[in-house]
């Protein structure tokens, strides 16, 4: 590796952070213009773990901080602290930070402590109530107020950066990076679906902090009643979180139209998705996918920062009240015409190309020259 080369520094923690840098990572590694280094916090310990095949070759540092029903504010403290140590010991050039996490905050702390400049991929999502979701509406506002590069991934997420008041020149709209990874995770066929009938495929994932306790048990109860009607599969990839299980396995567990199986890893998650009729999720990244394969997505929330899916017709924001959700997954199941509307609605994430336009904007700041035909600008 040149000399030259500019020294990233890739802090994840989480299994989206790690799905959605594994693009940025990818196309780094495979230019000479840049030496990247992975920084795995251990804010997840299973779930990341089992997504960090998708770096392949790549230097890696790995911390551990998760603790069993961590609180925010010693999470926090932690991952400023170790971070700063590896950020001061590895001298990166820049930083690199994802979405809304308390590792992407911390690592944006971490590295303006040290006066490292950061980058933010996936920057100005944004739902307009400061606690919802929580804690990463506000994460994201902060990190925006430390970064020197926002990597928005469409145009509305742009549009509020500069309205906070951050220079037009410093915000890039690149398409969102979950894409370019769930082409390129299709393209190698290598995962397998874990549904199990002929039925119809509904696929579910909740998670968000908000909604656990008496909201997740009730969302919980929604769908014990939506598979009552005994035609569907509902496939639950529970997460990890103690909290999230305490809500949902009393609820889920026992009834024959509904299995509850471990976080999948992502290969065996693209292939399930690309094999389901319907989404019902809490997720952030699944918003996205789900549109980019065409399965139409119910949001089990009562904000979302990626209105774009529900504006191309794609994805609805249901909320989390019982009734608006059986009512709104039995109309897509009984009504083909309303179903074949929104399958066929489109993605407004971007065209898998957003880890390209990143690292060609960053090379251009850091005066190397885009040699690399990876690099060369590709039209939006
Ligand atoms: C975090 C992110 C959220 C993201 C989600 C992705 C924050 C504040 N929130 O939420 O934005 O959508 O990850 O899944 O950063 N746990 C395990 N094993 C694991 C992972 C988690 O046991 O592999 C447990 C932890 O001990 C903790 C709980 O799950 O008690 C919650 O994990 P945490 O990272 O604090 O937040 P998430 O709710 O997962
Ligand atoms: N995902 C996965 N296995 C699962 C569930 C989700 O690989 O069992 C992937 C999914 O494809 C998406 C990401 O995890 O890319 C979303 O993570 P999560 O919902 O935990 O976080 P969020 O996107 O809400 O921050």
């Amino acid at each position: 590796m040149s000399n030259d080369a500019v020294r990233a520094m890739l802090v994840l923690g989480t299994r989206p952070e790690a799905i959605k840098l594994a693009p940025v990572v990818r196309a780094m590694t495979a230019s000479s213009l840049f030496e990247p280094v992975v920084v795995t916090t251990g804010q997840h310990r299973e779930m990341l773990h089992q997504m960090l095949d998708l770096f392949q070759v790549c230097e890696r540092i790995e911390l551990d901080v998760m603790r069993e029903r961590q609180q925010l504010s010693t999470l926090t403290a932690r991952l400023i602290d170790e971070l700063g140590e590896v950020i001061r010991e590895g001298r990166p050039d820049l930083v690199v930070v994802q979405g809304d996490t308390t590792t992407a905050l911390a690592g944006a702390l971490a590295a303006f402590y040290e006066r490292v400049p950061v980058a933010h991929v996936e920057a100005g999502l944004r739902t307009g109530v400061p606690d919802n979701p929580f804690p990463e509406e506000l994460n994201r506002r902060l990190v925006a107020r430390v970064a020197r590069w926002h990597f928005a991934p469409t145009a509305g997420a742009a549009a509020h950066l500069m309205a906070e008041g951050v220079s037009e020149s410093a915000v890039f709209v690149t398409g969102n990076t979950v894409i370019d990874n769930l082409l390129w995770v299709l393209d190698q066929r290598v995962g397998h679906s874990h549904f199990t009938t002929d039925l119809r495929r509904v696929l579910l994932t909740l998670h968000r902090r908000e909604n656990q306790g008496d909201a997740m048990r009730c969302m919980g109860t929604a769908v014990r009643r939506l598979a009552d009607r005994g035609d569907v599969e509902i496939l639950l990839p529970l997460h990890k979180s103690p909290a999230v299980r305490e809500a949902l396995l009393p609820e889920l567990t026992g009834h024959r139209n509904i299995r509850v199986v471990e976080p999948l890893d992502y290969l065996d998650f693209s292939a399930t998705l690309a094999a389901c009729d319907l989404v019902l999720t809490d997720s952030g990244g699944i918003q996205e996918e789900a549109p980019t394969l065409g399965k139409p997505a119910l949001i089990l929330r009562t904000t979302t920062e990626r209105p774009e899916a529900v504006a191309v017709g794609a994805a609805e924001l249901v909320g989390t009240a019982p009734d608006a959700i059986v009512a709104a997954a039995a109309d897509l199941l009984d009504d083909p015409a309303a179903y074949a509307r929104m399958a066929n609605a489109g993605n407004p994430f971007g065209d898998g190309h957003a880890a390209h336009r990143i690292i060609a904007q960053l090379a251009a700041d850091f005066e190397r020259t885009p040699a690399d035909p990876l690099l060369m600008p590709l039209g939006v």
